[in-house]
């Protein structure tokens, strides 16, 4: 921190890492251009026009800062810090005000952000996607009715730290935090609002740029703020400062394939819970493509399971909205997710809905048979070719053989019904998988036979 910073020091004054620390906070989400829309002429014109602002915006596809470039712009002129930090509290930008003036407190309320309900729930158990704004720290109720507002608390590192037990690396069930490793970050379990939290902390890795990291984390808070379902995780808050990391609603029956593979000596799924689990799943992803929206990392890790094992779900830095929502497909060259459960057209950087159902097919197969989707040790390592010899009459493997053995109340009629719409959902032409309306009807079925069967 600079010591002689005040409120009177000149916005051009201000050293590189105090405006690299501004651009943590002001960057993501594009939150500068609140800022720079917020600046008057003395005429009480704006400031900056449409046209500045698509100047900065443009400078992000170049490696550049807009917040930089911007407080460059904005140094030439008189500018100050305390006009800065006044500017930033009255947006509800304290965490960004205090970077400069540690003792910059928040006009309103409390500094603990207050919860709010960020959407009407439909009976349905969905909502109506919102519109997107920049994320802001929740400052009132009142304000809290903005069309648009995200809902989620925006929090300092510090905060995150604090809940976990300073990331405490120990696993969750010996007393610790540690709840998951993925690809690209570490999982703990915290405490926030006397409410279970699962904290994700990024980590940039080798193959993960930071830049990378910065889109799947922008990505992931922008869908999320969009869309809410009852079978979307929930997502709480983030923080962005010191270190990105995300906020979900902690789930106690941690991932579907944790659940399949009995980790932690979980019991195995009965057959009717596997029913209403691929129900969720199938009725969440409904939610997403009626909405134009690709999830692209369909997987069991990604699945997570709430106390009462309904569905939820997760990771959603790879998710794409479709632009032009008439058409429903879109091409990308970078080729992510999950090699076990991407459609050959995902492989090739295609990006369609009808990938994601490809990659439901694979989960599908898992819940069947038990078995992860792939396996070095297994002669077959992909579990979709497994399924070749289920269909091969040559082969010894039948479909009774493929049902999971620690699974006892199957019936054999429904489990082939949904072998069946799991092999159509991983036909090898993307025309001709079900589409997800008709994938939920067909599973809604074998639902609604169980719960004839024997209700409960
Ligand atoms: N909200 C949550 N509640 C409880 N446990 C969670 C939650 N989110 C994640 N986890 C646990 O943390 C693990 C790691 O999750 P993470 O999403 O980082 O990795 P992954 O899904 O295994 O792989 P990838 O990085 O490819 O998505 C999960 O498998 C799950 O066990
Ligand atoms: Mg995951």
């Amino acid at each position: 921190m600079n010591d002689a910073l005040s409120s009177h020091t000149y916005i051009r004054q201000l050293n590189f890492r105090l405006r690299s620390r501004l651009s943590d906070f002001l960057d993501s989400q594009d939150r500068w251009k609140a800022v720079i829309g917020s600046l008057r002429k003395p005429s009480g014109d704006p400031m900056y026009s449409q046209m500045h602002i698509r100047r900065f915006e443009g400078l992000q596809f170049h490696g550049r800062s807009p917040t930089h470039a911007f407080l460059e712009d904005w140094g030439t002129t008189n500018s100050t810090v305390g006009e800065l930090v006044e500017l930033l509290k009255s947006l509800g930008e304290v965490a960004a005000a205090r970077v400069l003036l540690p003792e910059a407190e928040q006009d309103v309320s409390s500094e603990e952000p207050q919860s709010a309900p960020c959407s009407s729930q439909q009976e349905d158990g969905q909502t109506q996607p919102q519109t997107l704004t920049s994320v802001r720290r929740p400052k009132s109720p009142e304000e809290n009715t903005e069309p648009g507002y995200s809902g989620f608390y925006m929090l300092p590192y510090s905060e995150l730290k604090r809940i976990t037990g300073n990331f405490d690396d120990r696993p969750a069930s010996s007393g610790g935090s540690h709840l998951g490793e993925g690809g690209f970050g570490t999982v703990f379990k915290g405490c926030f609002h006397n409410r279970a939290v699962a904290v994700k902390k990024l980590n940039s890795v080798e193959d993960v740029p930071l830049e990378k990291l910065r889109d799947q984390f922008n990505q992931e808070i922008k869908t999320l703020q969009m869309l809410k379902h009852r079978n979307l995780v929930d997502m709480i808050g983030f923080s962005c400062d010191e270190h990105l990391c995300l906020m979900f609603a902690f789930m106690a029956n941690g991932s579907l394939l944790d659940r399949l593979a009995c980790l932690d000596r979980s019991y195995p799924l009965t057959w009717r819970q596997r029913c209403l689990i691929a129900e969720g799943i199938a009725s969440g992803l409904e939610y997403l493509h009626n909405n134009h929206h690709v999830h692209r990392d369909v997987k069991s890790a990604n699945i997570l399971l709430d106390e009462e094992f309904v569905a939820k779900i997760s990771d959603f830095g790879l998710t794409r909205a479709l632009v032009n929502q008439t058409s429903t497909t879109m091409t990308t060259d970078r080729v992510l997710g999950t090699r076990a459960y991407m459609a050959p057209e995902a492989l090739r950087g295609e990006i369609t809905p009808k990938s994601d159902i490809f990659s439901f097919g694979v989960v599908l197969l898992e819940i069947l048979s038990g078995l992860p989707p792939a396996d070095e040790n297994r002669e077959q390592q992909f579990l979709i070719d497994i399924r070749e010899n289920i269909e091969d009459e040559d082969e010894e493997l039948t479909l009774h053989g493929f049902v999971d053995p620690k699974m006892k109340d199957w019936d054999l009629s429904q489990v082939e019904c949904i072998y069946m719409l799991a092999s159509n959902c991983l036909h090898n032409r993307k025309n001709r998988r079900p589409l997800i309306s008709q994938v939920v009807s067909e599973i809604h079925g074998v639902v609604k036979e169980n719960a004839l069967k024997c209700p409960e």
